[in-house]
């Protein structure tokens, strides 16, 4: 991708607005994993080297468009100012406006702003130029460091790049140095798909235009069960993702290409303390949910890893936040290990799991993005980092490289 490059950039003094993904989980509003911020800091380091006035814009949750006092970004900034306690650190608890400049504008060179939530407008989620007009009003420059949203047509992702010149972060550059890797994989190429985000159904079918086996774990087997006539009991499902699921089955090129949980840990509730029971998948009682996948589905799923010359995987699987269901995530995480091949993890929840269960050592790459990772890894463009593209054609005459 032809972009602008940082490296290259006279950057001395100026104010930046930098587009991270702090999207990280909390408990009682303290952030549980500062792994994706952690992960932005030698980026801030850098600006910081640089005389940087550094604005940093971020998403949390999915607020849908409203103010949700449950996502405000305070959290974040609490954790921030644990990693950097040198800096002079400053939230906004609105992203825009003539207030906001001002204070930006007064400020001295390396002080550090981070504007409140950018999913409480919904002109984010519509990529409204005004609203991103507004953003890139408060700074000279972007930077994308938030590759694990680029699968994002937002406002601040996307429209923004039209005003400003843009640059990919040199996170961001990383991750594409990595997943380029697994774009044209060395075969047989092996992908597990996980997690909780029944939206991701729709990856699943350009998963299988580039693998040559996907294994379906976590929320995520559950359409596709459905769709084969499977009771799943009282676990997470939604109509649309079973049509979709559907969809895929249908196909045979696809369904031969699928590998389906063959028995689950099932519990009546979600609960650390509940008792549990692996039954084969289609033994599951009305009342029960599945919440790991069995003994049974870890061994196949391991037959096919071990035949793998790539592996990617993206998103859990099972409920790896409790112990009692955290073991087939567990155990599938260590054995890659073992294997020796290109092994890309790609996502939030599965890079927490990866950091919660020390595992990161067993892969080539962990990206950060998930969604993004699956939809780049199936070949698609995403929109941040098209927006980049043309932000480079539009602004390499008016800039110095
Ligand atoms: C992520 O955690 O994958 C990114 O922050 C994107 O979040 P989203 O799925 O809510 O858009």
């Amino acid at each position: 991708m032809k972009t602008f490059s940082l490296i290259n950039f006279p950057l001395e003094n100026k104010t930046v607005l930098l587009r991270v993904d702090y999207n990280v989980p909390l408990e009682k509003r303290k952030v549980v994993d500062n792994s994706k911020i952690k992960l932005s800091l030698p980026t801030i380091k850098y600006l910081l080297e640089k005389n940087c006035k550094i604005v940093l814009a971020t998403h949390l949750g999915r607020p849908q468009g409203k103010i949700n006092p449950e996502l405000k970004v305070d959290p974040i900034v609490k954790e921030l100012k644990k990693l950097l306690p040198k800096q002079t650190i400053t939230k906004f608890n609105h992203c825009f406006g003539q207030e906001i400049k001002q204070k930006i504008k007064k400020a001295e060179a390396k002080q550090i702003f981070l504007l409140e939530n950018l999913r409480f407008y919904p002109e984010e989620k519509n990529n409204d130029p005004v609203f991103a007009h507004s953003l890139a009003n408060l700074a000279d420059v972007y930077i994308n460091e938030a590759f694990s949203n680029s699968h994002r047509q937002h406002a601040s992702m996307s429209a923004i790049t039209r005003f400003l010149p843009a640059f990919p972060g040199p996170q961001l550059e990383k991750e594409i140095f990595f997943l380029n890797k697994a774009l044209k994989p060395k075969k047989p190429a092996v992908w597990i798909i996980g997690g909780g985000k029944l939206d991701k159904v729709k990856f699943v079918e350009q998963a299988l235009k580039k693998a040559d086996q996907v294994l379906l774990g976590g929320a995520l087997a559950f359409p596709f069960l459905r769709a084969n006539g499977i009771r799943i009991g009282m676990s997470k499902i939604d109509a649309h993702a079973v049509r979709l699921a559907k969809k895929i089955l249908q196909k045979r090129k696809f369904r031969k290409k699928i590998t389906l949980p063959i028995d689950f840990v099932v519990a009546k509730k979600l609960s650390p303390r509940e008792e549990t029971a692996v039954v084969n998948y289609n033994e599951i009682k009305s009342e029960q949910i599945t919440l790991d996948l069995g003994p049974k589905t870890v061994e196949l799923f391991k037959k096919h890893l071990t035949k793998a010359k790539t592996i990617v995987w993206n998103g859990p699987l099972g409920y790896f936040e409790y112990v009692k269901f955290a073991q087939a995530t567990k155990e599938i995480g260590r054995f890659l290990g073992k294997l020796d091949c290109l092994k890309i993890a790609g996502g939030g929840e599965t890079a927490t799991a990866i950091n919660k269960f020390h595992l990161a050592h067993n892969f080539t790459h962990v990206s950060t993005g998930g969604g993004a990772s699956l939809m780049f890894l199936s070949g698609e463009k995403l929109p941040a980092l098209k927006a980049l593209e043309k932000n480079y054609t539009k602004f390499r005459k008016k800039i110095k490289k």
